[in-house]
């Protein structure tokens, strides 16, 4: 909307220029060509037809550009109402009540692609992780780390099966599957709401339930200190908290949603060294019957990690327990430890 008022402003004014060059010129040229009386009629009724032309071309250009500057909301509101709705949306099959109760995670040759007849993020993907394993990927930048989580969430278009506690998730409802599955991301953002709307947005738990959680994270002290307690509001995304205390939010309400698959990308990454060490130890703790996955570029997020994954342009490369990788001579996770130690950045 600011820029549509600069265009009008400076649309406006470059008019007015315009016309009074415009006038400026029939004026003057008028002004000697005054000879007599009926010259001076001419001349006056040429002035003001001058004048009121110019207030009409205005009015109309302004009028014109107005209409069409209105319509293209109309046009984006047809566009949008031509997109196709992800595949799933329409599938009536519901997971199963508490699943996923393990959280066993099996890809069988998936291959993810953002669009149609796009390069492939992912490709042939096939491993398995057990229940409450926890899971560090590693790789560089583009490797196909979050594409990872693209494709449980089903984004995009995949190939192959993905198993979830013996269930193939592509014949399942797709919102319902993606409540199943907790994502923390780098950018923490919270709901405009209160703190107990953003920690329990869909009901359903009480308030001991909340500040216990809110113990655990080491927030309590700082909602207990604020005006509103629970009822605070959090503005604009959460920006009255800190990058810190807005990724603790989230993962409070993470705790909160008892999910048993919870993926962490690159979720220490702008958080300072305690906050981080804070989170690493709730996942070790409190989610210790979960399964976690953990991206990160920083090998101190994922050291320890049952396993590792090591992914290199959307493949597989390197995939087993961390001491197993790092006895390597020229393995991939080798040589990321070993450029990130030189202080490079992967
Ligand atoms: N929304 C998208 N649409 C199209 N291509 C995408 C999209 N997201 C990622 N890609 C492509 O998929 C590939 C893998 O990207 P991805 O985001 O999975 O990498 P990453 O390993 O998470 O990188 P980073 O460490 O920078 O987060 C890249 O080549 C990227 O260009
Ligand atoms: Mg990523």
């Amino acid at each position: 909307m600011y820029a549509y008022y600069v265009a009008a402003r400076w649309f406006g004014l470059a008019m007015d220029v315009i016309f009074l060059v415009f006038l400026t010129i029939v004026s003057t040229t008028e002004l000697y060509s005054v000879t007599d009386s009926s010259t001076a009629v001419i001349a006056s009724v040429a002035i003001l037809y001058s004048f009121q032309s110019a207030i009409e071309i205005s009015g109309t250009t302004r009028c014109v550009v107005d209409v069409q500057a209105q319509m293209t909301s109309g046009e984006r509101i047809l566009a949008y109402t031509e997109i196709k709705p992800e595949k799933g949306h329409e599938i009536n099959e519901q997971p199963p009540k508490d699943w996923p109760e393990a959280g066993k995670i099996e890809f069988k040759n998936v291959s993810l692609r953002y669009y149609e007849n796009g390069p492939k993020a992912l490709k042939d993907l096939s491993f398995h992780i057990n229940p409450s394993e926890k899971i560090g990927v590693a790789g560089r930048t583009g490797a196909g780390k979050s594409s990872l989580v693209a494709a449980l969430m089903r984004i995009g278009e995949t190939e192959g099966d993905i198993i979830v506690d013996n269930v193939n998730i592509e014949y399942l409802n797709l919102q319902s599957t993606r409540q199943r599955i907790s994502v923390i991301s780098q950018s923490p953002d919270l709901f405009s709401g209160s703190i107990r709307e953003n920690l329990n947005p869909t009901g359903g738990i009480n308030d001991s339930e909340i500040w216990n959680v809110l113990d655990q994270m080491q927030l309590s002290f700082l909602v207990r200190s604020l005006p509103g307690k629970l009822d605070h509001l959090c503005t604009g995304g959460g920006t009255n908290f800190s990058i810190g205390q807005r990724q603790l939010f989230r993962l409070a309400r993470v705790l909160l949603k008892e999910n048993k698959i919870i993926i962490f990308d690159e979720a220490t990454g702008k958080v300072d060294k305690k906050t981080a060490e804070q989170i690493q130890n709730v996942i070790h703790d409190v989610l210790k019957d979960c399964t976690v996955i953990i991206i990160s570029h920083r090998m101190t997020t994922i050291q320890r990690c049952e396993k590792i994954m090591v992914l290199e342009q959307g493949s597989i490369v390197e995939f087993d327990k961390q001491h197993v990788l790092l006895n390597r001579q020229k393995g991939f996770l080798s040589e990321l430890v070993r450029i990130a130690n030189e202080g490079k950045m992967y």
